[in-house]
Parts: structure tokens; C-alpha cells; sequence
């Protein structure tokens, strides 16, 4: 895998989540340890970063790229949805931060193990973790025209759903679907496009494959989870930051935020979403659709 991974919103994040040399740091999608490497420069030895990931290759790469942090760095497999039982089974209290950057690294894109891309013909899996047993083939051999229909509307917000769960099941009909390429052709000849036409602003493909990344990895049952999680895992003044990549994700964040606002619990820092200005989002495609919450524990 490629380790280059340029982190979104850094200038953000170092400015807003100012850390003591001390602070214990969780960054719960580790990833290539873009963010955390900022992290690492503010700490000493007294500070710690937990980094947690589902991707082991991931954790590889965290780990060449925090060699020569001082502070502590503890590096974890596991999915964010467990991170109470990773504090209680590395005997950490509380953090003075958690941030969780969510979605994929740009390596992971063109990882030919991971199945996840739609300009590169590959295998179609779509599991972060390959513990998982439902891979992306399995769903669309499987489920019916309505099932799938329902799941590329709800999870990948698809006005042409129907036709396009119509042409899956129709292929299925004379043979399976194995690779991302055959699954691009499929939906195009749905969409009457053509997938390298200079016209679309985005790839036919993009709705259809994150529907199928969010129900294989359950991402949107881990964030919940997650973010139950996290007020409980915060020190008084503690903050959570957490960057989402669309709007299924964001609304997540932005009610969580709100329900813990209501309840006593946060005091939000971000009224609206910090998102990138113009020059990073010419240097980096990826943070043009990125948008930072963070929240403070009372
Ligand atoms: C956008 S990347 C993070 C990049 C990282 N902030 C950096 O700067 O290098 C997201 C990472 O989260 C991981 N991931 C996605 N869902 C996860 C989950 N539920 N639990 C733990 N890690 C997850 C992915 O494997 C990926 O490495």
C-alpha cells in the first residue's frame, strides 16, 4: 500500500485541539498517522497516543511513521465501535482527546485486498476488516431487487436506485459479479453513461459504491456506538473531534453533539462545521467533501 496520506483539516486540527505535552490522545481511525503524527510533535514522553484501526496494513504504516514519536504510542486493531473495551483493557481512564477522521485512507483506495475502488479493476470486497464475513459480492449475489434498491437509496442516497438494482439482479441471473470493473459497467449501462465521459461531476459509480462500503462495514451502526461512547471515555475540558465525509455521517455527529449539548454533557465548539478553504482543497481533493465537528466536555 502506498504510504502517503495527506491528513484533512490539519491546520485546523493543530490550531483547535491544542494538547499539553502530557495530554493522553486517542485517535481512533489511526489510519496512516497523518493526524497523529501532528500529535506526536506536541507531546513528550508524559503523553500518550492510543491509535486504533481495523486495517492491520494500516497499523504497519502508523506505526514506521510514529517511530520516532517521545511520547508513548500504543497502536490497537480494533474497530472504534470497541473503544471502551480497548481503554479498559490497556487500564486508560479518561483522554483529553479522541478524534476519529472516518471513512478510508486514499491507500486503502488502491489496496487491490481491499476491493474498494471504481477506477481500478479489483476484486469486489469492500471490507476494511477482512474478520468480517459479508464481503460487497456477497450483498449484490445475494439480496433481492428491493433489498438492494432500498440499501443504495438509503446508504448512498441514489436517485436511480431502482434502476440500478434492476441491472445487478439481471446480470445475476447469468452470472455472478466478482470485481469492481464489472460492477462500473453494470451500473453504467443502467445509468444509459458513460463512466469516463468529461461531463460528470462525479464517477456514476461514487453513490452505489459508498451504499456498498457502509453496509459491509456497518459504519453507520459503529459511529453511533462509537459516539455513545466516547462522553464517558473524556476528561473534564476533554474534546472530540470528529471529521465526517457526508451527510449520513455528518447529520450522526451533528445530533449526537446536540443530544449531549441538551443533556448537560458538551459544550459545542464548532457551530458549524469547519471545512477546508480553497487551497487545501486544491491540494487535497479527498477534503473537499470533509467537514470537523468538535465538541468540549463539561
Ligand atoms: C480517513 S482514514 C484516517 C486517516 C488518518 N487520520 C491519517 O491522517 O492518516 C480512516 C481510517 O479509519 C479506519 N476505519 C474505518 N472505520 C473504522 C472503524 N469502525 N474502527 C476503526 N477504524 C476504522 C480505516 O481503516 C482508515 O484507516
Amino acid at each position: 500500500m502506498p504510504a502517503e496520506h495527506k491528513p484533512v483539516l490539519a491546520q485546523y486540527i493543530s490550531r483547535e485541539l491544542t494538547l499539553q505535552s502530557n495530554s493522553i490522545v486517542v485517535d481512533a481511525t489511526v489510519g496512516f498517522a497523518g493526524h497523529s503524527s501532528i500529535f506526536a510533535q506536541q507531546l513528550s514522553s508524559d503523553g500518550m497516543i492510543i491509535g486504533m484501526d481495523v486495517d492491520p496494513k494500516c497499523l504497519e504504516v502508523a506505526k514506521q511513521n510514529l517511530s520516532d514519536a517521545k511520547c508513548k504510542v500504543l497502536l490497537v486493531r480494533s474497530n472504534f465501535s470497541e473503544i471502551a473495551n480497548v481503554f479498559r483493557e490497556n487500564g486508560i481512564e479518561s483522554a483529553d482527546l479522541i478524534l476519529a477522521d472516518l471513512g478510508i485512507c486514499s491507500g486503502q483506495l488502491a489496496d487491490m485486498d481491499r476491493g474498494l475502488s471504481f477506477g481500478q479493476d479489483m476484486k469486489l470486497d469492500m471490507r476494511l476488516d477482512d474478520r468480517l464475513e459479508t464481503t460487497a459480492a456477497d450483498i449484490v449475489n445475494s439480496r433481492d431487487e428491493k433489498g438492494l434498491a432500498d440499501l443504495i437509496f438509503k446508504y448512498g442516497e441514489e436517485r436511480a436506485s431502482r434502476r440500478i438494482a434492476r441491472s445487478i439482479v439481471s446480470y445475476n441471473q447469468k452470472a455472478k459479479i466478482k470485481t469492481t470493473g464489472q460492477l462500473v459497467d453494470i451500473i453504467c449501462s443502467a445509468l444509459g453513461c458513460d463512466p469516463n465521459a468529461r461531463k460528470n461531476k462525479i464517477h456514476p459509480a461514487t453513490k452505489t459504491f459508498q451504499a456498498l462500503r457502509i453496509a459491509v462495514n456497518k459504519e453507520l451502526e459503529n459511529l453511533e456506538i462509537f459516539l455513545d461512547a466516547v462522553p464517558s471515555l473524556l476528561k473534564k475540558n476533554g474534546r472530540a473531534a470528529i471529521i465526517s465525509f457526508h451527510s449520513l455521517e455528518d447529520r450522526i455527529v451533528k445530533n449526537n453533539f446536540r443530544n449531549n449539548k441538551a443533556a448537560g454533557i458538551y459544550d459545542i465548539i464548532t457551530k458549524k462545521p469547519i471545512v477546508a478553504d480553497r487551497t487545501e482543497e486544491i491540494e487535497n481533493p479527498r477534503s473537499r467533501s470533509a467537514k470537523l465537528r468538535i465538541a468540549v466536555k463539561i
